[in-house]
């Protein structure tokens, strides 16, 4: 049995927040963070809004295009570092009550920014193993509960919303999922993180953001080539380079350097920000919604993050 990629779905918060609303609140410019970042704008969930309530807008999305009943699905995994609840419930569980799914296996994954890869690779795993047939793996963030208005470093960088998919049980080799790989280094944990977690205080996130940009850049591409080498893979069988949407610069020096074109470059960073867990979900859904992504089209993905974390894959689309 192989895993294949069914259905994506994406949702995408109302509220934008321009670099004006920056400008106006500390020191820093337009110019600066279009510069620095590339970014121009970010969606921002409403107060009533939870990471739960996004993941639920996205995987009634996917469910729908994966052509499948509620009923369908056996697991459940949700990737974020922003859940509704610090330890329990999971979002996951929060995500199955709000379908109507109940009796089925739900989880989080805690990767930061490459838990939708995490998510992924999870999903296949049980798919391959025969233990599950219709996996949903979501990417929800409300970052901006856990960003530090005050740190103009970072906050200018994150955003909120939600991607989902449907990893499904097929017998076609042509739709299987072709490899994925994923990595982790705890002796960098303090590159990116939000310490002091208690159940009574806020916690806050906080980077070293330029020490993270060199080993971004560093570790994306090795992954990415480390990828390909190992499947044969030539830059012309991809059709759509899909990196972790942390900051235009990253995403040109990585592209850049493992000389990919601009038409398989997707880049959504400068309408939604950094939303970790959801940016890659989120990307799909983009190139999908405006038909950039067609059945069968490879796609390679690739993350980097807290942890840290990292991770790609290479896999074609297999909805319609
Ligand atoms: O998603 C997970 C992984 N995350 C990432 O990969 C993010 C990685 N990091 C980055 O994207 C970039 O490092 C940042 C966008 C966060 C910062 O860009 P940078 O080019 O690394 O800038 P820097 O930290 O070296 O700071 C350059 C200058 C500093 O001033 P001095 O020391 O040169 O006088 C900062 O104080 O820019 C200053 N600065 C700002 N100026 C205006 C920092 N933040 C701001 C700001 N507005 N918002």
């Amino acid at each position: 049995m192989y895993a294949s990629f069914k259905s994506i779905g994406a949702y995408i918060p109302k509220e934008i927040r321009t670099n004006q609303w920056f400008v106006d609140r500390m020191d820093t410019s337009d110019e600066w963070i279009t510069k620095r970042t590339g970014i121009s704008e970010r969606r921002i969930a409403s107060e009533n809004e939870n990471t739960s309530d996004l993941g639920y807008e996205a995987s009634k999305i996917a469910i729908k295009r994966a052509q499948i009943n509620v009923e369908d699905i056996d697991l459940i995994i949700c990737a974020t570092i922003s859940p509704d609840y610090l330890c329990m419930p999971s979002t996951a569980c929060l995500i199955a009550e709000k379908l109507g799914i109940r009796n089925i296996m739900a989880l989080d994954i805690s990767a930061a920014c490459t838990g939708f890869v995490y998510a992924l690779q999870t999903a296949q795993a049980f798919i391959q193993s025969g233990m599950k047939k219709n996996v949903l793996i979501i990417g929800a963030e409300k970052l901006s509960s856990i960003v530090d208005y005050s740190d103009r470093t970072t906050c200018m960088l994150f955003g909120d919303g939600a991607g989902a998919a449907i990893i499904s049980a097929t017998e076609d080799k042509s739709e299987a999922i072709v490899d994925i790989q994923c990595s982790a280094d705890g002796s960098l944990q303090d590159l990116l993180l939000t310490p002091g977690i208690t159940s009574a205080e806020p916690s806050f996130m906080q980077m070293k953001g330029n020490e993270t940009f060199k080993i971004a850049v560093r570790t994306l591409t090795s992954d990415v080539q480390k990828i390909m080498e190992k499947n044969n893979f030539k830059n012309e069988d991809i059709d759509l380079f899909i990196p972790h949407q942390a900051n235009y610069r990253i995403i040109k020096a990585v592209g850049d350097a493992l000389k990919f074109e601009d038409e398989q470059k997707v880049v959504t960073v400068a309408k939604y920000g950094n939303t970790s867990s959801a940016s890659i979900p989120m990307a799909i859904n983009d190139v999908y919604e405006s038909g950039r992504l067609k059945s069968g089209d490879m796609m390679l993905l690739d993350a980097f993050g807290g942890g840290l974390t990292w991770g790609s894959a290479l896999l074609p689309f297999s909805g319609k």
